[in-house]
């Protein structure tokens, strides 16, 4: 294979690349600015929390095990984009359902001192509803879309279905007070929630730490944003 290096597409270089590294990934092109846009899997060892659980975001579609592209401004716009659809098809249409966004790497993967960071969390979901990807019911927290600060790496963000047996899921008012270093086993624990009936997760990173990102009035008209 070497010094054979001619004149090969780098498209097709990346392709092969991955494939060695034994990614899998979807390659799309951006039709107006030529952007390549590279889905690539989670690794093997994030990629066992995916479990039956899809999250569909607008123009990415579903995110579940994978990185979101570091193209089209995803990272950037997954940090304002409203709630995704989370899909769980395999509920059973008559049960009532959980569901728990959380990042267990807050403010870093390497340094999780404030982890869980509770992003969403909705109680009295219908089957019927969330077998079709619509999360209805008592909202305990609101949605927070993924914010990774920057130079903080990679973030997982977690979502996790547990079937609810109980009535009056609520959270102590302590915990209500602050997202960050939510003690996501004692709430758990509480509500006699063990393994979730489905899961999934996605990665992405603060936008501005991306190697495709363009600095305002560098090419790019979108607005500095101050990541929270
Ligand atoms: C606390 O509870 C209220 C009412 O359910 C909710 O609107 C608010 O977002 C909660 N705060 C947090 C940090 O979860
Ligand atoms: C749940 O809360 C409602 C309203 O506060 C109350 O009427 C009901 O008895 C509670 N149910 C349980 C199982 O605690």
């Amino acid at each position: 294979m070497m010094g054979t290096e001619v004149c090969v597409d780098w498209t097709m270089r990346l392709a092969v690349a991955a494939l060695f590294l034994g990614l899998t990934m979807v390659i799309t092109r951006d039709e107006e600015e030529g952007d390549l846009c590279l889905y690539e899997a989670l690794s093997d060892t994030d990629a066992v929390l995916c479990k039956g659980l899809e999250v569909f975001y607008p123009e990415l579609g579903n995110v579940g095990c994978m990185f979101v592209p570091d193209c089209n401004n995803y990272r950037q716009k997954i940090t304002h984009w409203a709630e995704p659809i989370v899909k769980f098809p395999g509920a059973l249409e008559g049960a009532t359902y959980i569901l728990v966004m959380v990042d267990p790497d807050a403010p870093s993967r390497s340094s999780p001192k404030a982890q869980f960071w509770r992003h969403w969390l909705v109680t009295d979901i219908k089957g019927i509803d969330i077998k079709k990807g619509k999360v209805q019911g008592q909202e305990l927290s609101p949605y927070q879309p993924p914010s990774p600060p920057a130079q903080s790496g990679f973030h997982r963000y977690q979502f996790f279905v547990y079937l609810q047996q109980t009535q009056n899921i609520s959270l102590h008012s302590k915990e209500n007070k602050t997202r960050g270093s939510w003690k996501m086993d004692k709430f758990l624990n509480r509500f006699h929630l063990s393994e979730p009936e489905a899961s999934t997760q996605f990665m992405t990173q603060n936008y501005q730490d991306s190697p495709n990102y363009q600095t305002p009035g560098a090419g790019s008209s979108e607005p500095k944003d101050k990541p929270k």
